[in-house]
């Protein structure tokens, strides 16, 4: 039985969480950050859960007091609003975990859980950052589905720590994005971010490229040239497409990262660097191993931590929010204001597989946008593959069905839709998690393929 203090001024959201944790554990609650901390000093907690927005100090900000008064306590941070800078500056700050409301009390029992083993067996593990976040334009990353956030929690807990990054992830998925989140949030963000695409260039000039020349290296070297190792000096070299590395790069690589040094091309000494290395690749570097295309001493090297950045398809619920941030973007791009998504291009979007993930996404919005006359974006200014994804959707035509045959029918539509995602489906339908749950057991709808069990319901 572990003792656990929620603090959040939300009073019946306290009140759900005390009631659910009570069997298991000692609950205690506070409403506020002050009150939060003279309830921490008397109660001697094992957890805290911790909610952002509050009136007076905010979650956030009195994040990093319980972390020096109660360094060995482990801290859940809870949040109605969330997005990437407040994950990654709360997981800086020393917070175990990150959840967003309304509270999926399943995924909350598993970060208790979690978060009790990991401070038992792990007590040094994270190391508090007490370090505003500067918030640079541009690289924004737009996700508030649960894979998303696990890649910003990633991205926080590691980004100060002197570890060799391998990002996965299909193309277009923001493999890129995550690597200049990572330098951005690292020690040294004004430090040079230096990217390297390994499979644009013929392998000697990769090779000069990367590591430098010295003059008369090879024909036509007139004077020594430094590489991009020497240019990123202790900033971020990202390697993307690392899997195109031929085996004498490959080679040379693992040399960087073991001894953290180099010979440019033609040259006699060794040159230093202490750049920090973060790998990408959209095939499975695992397979190119496999193959005995890759070396697996590098393999290893290269992914001391792997972020999988998630496939689009997978996170179907982002769509809202990135479409949004696109098309603000686009439309400053083309002096246009292009507000408006109709709805029979939502369900297409919804219905879609997007093989080119964000960028695809990116792509055709910035075609619509350009193409559109008016203030919304319409189903003819999409590129055929995403006409088919709405043919089969004819709206409910005959009279003589009652409300509830409506609901159920269309309950029912919408997760075919969305492949029984229920963050999308309640997306379209404009419900809580809770009320799917309930729509789903009341009409006794079932997954294809799933067990025929009814939906948990919340408690
Ligand atoms: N989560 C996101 N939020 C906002 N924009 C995104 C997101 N993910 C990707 N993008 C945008 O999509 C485009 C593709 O992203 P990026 O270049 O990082 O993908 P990638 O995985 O490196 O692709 P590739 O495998 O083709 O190199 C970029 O314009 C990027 O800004
Ligand atoms: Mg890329």
């Amino acid at each position: 039985m572990a003792k656990i203090l929620i603090i959040d001024d939300d009073v019946a959201s306290c009140r759900t969480l005390q009631l659910h944790f009570r069997a298991t554990h000692e609950v205690e609650i506070a409403h506020d950050a002050a009150a939060g901390m003279s309830a921490a000093e008397s109660f001697g907690p094992n957890l805290i859960i911790l909610d952002i927005r509050m009136p007076g100090r905010s979650g956030l900000e009195a994040l990093p007091d319980f972390k020096t008064h109660f360094g060995q306590t482990p801290v859940i941070i809870i949040t109605a609003f969330d997005d990437m800078d407040s994950t990654i500056t709360a997981m800086q700050r020393g917070a175990d975990d990150y959840i967003t409301k309304p509270i999926d009390i399943s995924e909350m029992d598993q970060a208790v859980e979690r978060a009790i083993n990991r401070r038992q067996s792990d007590v040094a593990g994270l190391q508090l950052v007490l370090e505003h976040q500067t918030s640079h334009r541009g690289y924004t990353m737009i996700g508030n589905s649960r894979p998303m956030k696990e890649v910003f929690k990633t991205i926080g807990l590691i980004a100060r720590k002197p570890v060799t990054v391998h990002i996965s992830g299909a193309s277009g998925t923001g493999k890129e994005l995550v690597a200049r989140n990572l330098h951005r949030a690292g020690p040294t963000p004004d430090g040079p971010f230096v990217a390297i695409n390994c499979a644009a260039l013929v392998e000697t000039l990769l090779e000069s490229d990367m590591f430098g020349h010295e003059k008369g290296a090879f024909t036509g070297a007139i004077s020594s040239q430094p590489g991009k190792f020497a240019l990123a000096q202790d900033g971020t070299i990202f390697l993307d497409e690392v899997g195109e590395l031929s085996p004498n790069i490959q080679a040379k690589l693992l040399r960087v990262l073991q001894e953290k040094e180099y010979l440019p091309v033609g040259g006699k000494e060794s040159r230093q660097t202490n750049a920090r290395i973060i790998s990408a690749c959209n095939a499975n570097l695992k397979q190119l191993v496999a193959d005995n295309r890759f070396r697996e001493d590098l393999f290893y090297r290269l992914q001391v931590v792997n972020i999988p950045v998630p496939a689009l398809k997978d996170r179907l619920e982002d769509l809202p929010s990135l479409i949004s941030y696109l098309l603000g973007r686009i439309n400053r791009e083309f002096h246009k204001s292009v507000a408006t998504i109709s709805a029979e291009v939502m369900e297409a979007f919804y219905a879609y597989t997007w093989p080119g993930n964000v960028r695809e996404l990116e792509n055709l919005l910035m075609k619509a946008v350009a193409m559109c006359p008016g203030d919304t974006v319409t189903l003819d200014l999409l590129p055929p593959q995403l006409h088919k994804q709405v043919s089969s959707l004819a709206p409910v035509t005959d009279a003589r069905l009652s409300l509830q045959d409506v609901e159920r029918a269309h309950v029912l539509r919408v997760l075919q839709h969305t492949g029984w995602h229920r963050g999308c489906a309640c997306e379209i339908l404009g419900t809580s998690r809770p009320r799917l749950r309930r729509l789903i057991n009341q009409y006794n709808l079932q997954e294809p393929g799933a067990a025929s069990a009814s939906e948990p319901e919340d408690p």
